[in-house]
């Protein structure tokens, strides 16, 4: 069983991941290649895939934003309020996982799987995977954890890649992560490298590629001479790898190790970054495919994949409009930004962010962690606030753990993560 001295510095409480599954069999022909691909590429080519998928549209309507915003809002207040009240006892019962096939002994916490019906009528459930703080956990609070893809697994990536707490191991085991009891209060919403506007996104992306070394002025000039990054594009505006081939990189966090396939089937990380592991969707995908496991999860049988098309074509454009009308609200919003993601990098999501007009409160600063930078942080009115995490990718807590960990401490206590000097 593998123990990773970095990553037992990851300690949480609670953690509510929801995946979907596929309710429908069309959907799972997708699936199949997924085992045979890096589990970035999975993730990059859905992004991609979503993003040419759109119907070119202008700007998102009202309409699309009452549907999506109310329904966030809601669901995560009830979650708050409601969730395991008494009447669900038996329900909660039933859901228990008495253990994961290869759990390590000494898990102190309990865990339950299962589904949240959602639309009966149209047999339509959402998967569900809950760990429960060890020590009173009914005054402790949930923190619901979802990944997007859009369409990619909050219980694959989120739940046993990111901030779960297993690991699956090579021998198709797992091994457990440290655990943290501090009590802490969830105040708000949380968005790690979000893809939060079409255009502006793929804007930031030219520009994070041309600034870490990626592009070349020369390719940088032709992209803004033919690109806009508004409905007027061509669809090659879209589209990274048609101006430009980076090579071997992984764009979900340029600096890290990728997973090298060989020839006779066996794959191997290309280089060594400590508490990662380039290749660890494999064993993942292995485990989660294997009949135990989706049993002791109360899963239906299924074949599992990282990633599912849901074929989403009316997806709003921008999501400024909800963001403003949730920070309009009320509603404390943080949008975090690994710095070393290129797929949502922090320069698309500062794009975002001033079309947002709001005004800094507190400026821009460095925030520490062990006495270095772990990144940098600005307030803004409404209490909005951007934190970035210095040497991370996409997936924040995969790649820097520990300050994942200090940005979800200070969001939850709803303080902005403190800069000390030695
Ligand atoms: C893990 O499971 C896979 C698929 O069931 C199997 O091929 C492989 O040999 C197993 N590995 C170990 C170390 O048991
Ligand atoms: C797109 O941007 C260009 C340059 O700013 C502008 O001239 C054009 O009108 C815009 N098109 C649309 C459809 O917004
Ligand atoms: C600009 O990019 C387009 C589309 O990728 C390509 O066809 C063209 O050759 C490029 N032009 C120059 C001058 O590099
Ligand atoms: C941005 O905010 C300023 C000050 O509140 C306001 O004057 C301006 O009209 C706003 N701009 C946009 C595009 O909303
Ligand atoms: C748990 O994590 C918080 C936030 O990083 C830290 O302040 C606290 O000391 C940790 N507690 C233990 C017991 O490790």
């Amino acid at each position: 069983m593998r123990t990773d001295a970095y990553l037992t510095h990851l300690i949480f409480l609670l953690l509510v991941s929801v995946a979907v599954l596929h309710a429908h069999a069309s959907q799972k022909a997708q699936l199949e290649n997924v085992a045979v691909l890096h589990a970035h590429a999975s993730q990059q080519a859905q992004l991609e895939k979503f993003i040419l998928s759109r119907r070119a549209r202008t700007s998102s309507s009202e309409a699309s934003l009452h549907g999506w915003s109310g329904v966030s809002v809601r669901s995560s207040l009830q979650v708050r309020a409601g969730y395991l009240g008494s009447d669900q006892s038996a329900l909660k019962a039933a859901d228990k996982i008495p253990a994961l096939p290869g759990q390590p002994k000494g898990v102190d916490f309990d865990q339950y799987g299962g589904y949240v019906t959602v639309d009966e009528k149209n047999g339509r459930a959402l998967f569900y995977y809950f760990v429960e703080a060890p020590q009173d956990a009914s005054s402790k609070p949930l923190l619901l954890w979802l990944n997007g893809g859009p369409g990619c697994s909050s219980l694959g990536f989120g739940g046993m890649l990111e901030l779960g707490p297993f690991r699956v191991n090579n021998d198709n085991k797992t091994h457990n992560m440290h655990h943290n009891r501090t009590i802490i209060n969830l105040q708000g919403i949380l968005v790690g490298n979000p893809y939060l506007d079409r255009y502006k996104n793929q804007k930031g992306r030219f520009e994070y590629l041309h600034s870490h070394g990626l592009f070349s002025d020369e390719v940088l000039a032709n992209v803004t001479s033919h690109c806009n990054f508004n409905s007027s594009d061509a669809e090659a505006c879209l589209r990274t790898t048609d101006w430009f081939y980076y090579g071997p990189v992984d764009p979900y966090n340029i600096y890290a190790p990728i997973c090298i396939d060989e020839p006779d089937g066996s794959y191997h990380s290309s280089s060594y970054l400590p508490g990662y592991n380039a290749c660890d969707y494999y064993p993942t995908v292995t485990y989660l495919n294997n009949p135990l496991v989706q049993e002791a999860f109360h899963a239906r049988k299924t074949e599992w994949g990282g990633c599912t098309d849901l074929g989403w074509k009316d997806a709003p454009d921008s999501m400024v409009p909800t963001l403003k009308w949730l920070i309009k609200h009320g509603l404390p919003i943080w949008l975090f930004s690994g710095d070393f993601d290129a797929i949502c990098p922090l320069t698309a999501t500062r794009y975002t962010i001033q079309d947002l007009n709001l005004s800094v409160t507190k400026p821009w600063r460095p925030w520490t962690a062990n006495m270095e930078v772990g990144g940098y942080v600005q307030q803004y009115t409404g209490g909005f606030t951007f934190v970035s995490v210095r040497a991370a990718g996409h997936m924040v807590p995969s790649f820097q753990p520990e300050r994942g960990l200090i940005l979800l401490h200070y969001f939850l206590k709803g303080v902005l993560p403190p800069f000390t000097q030695e």
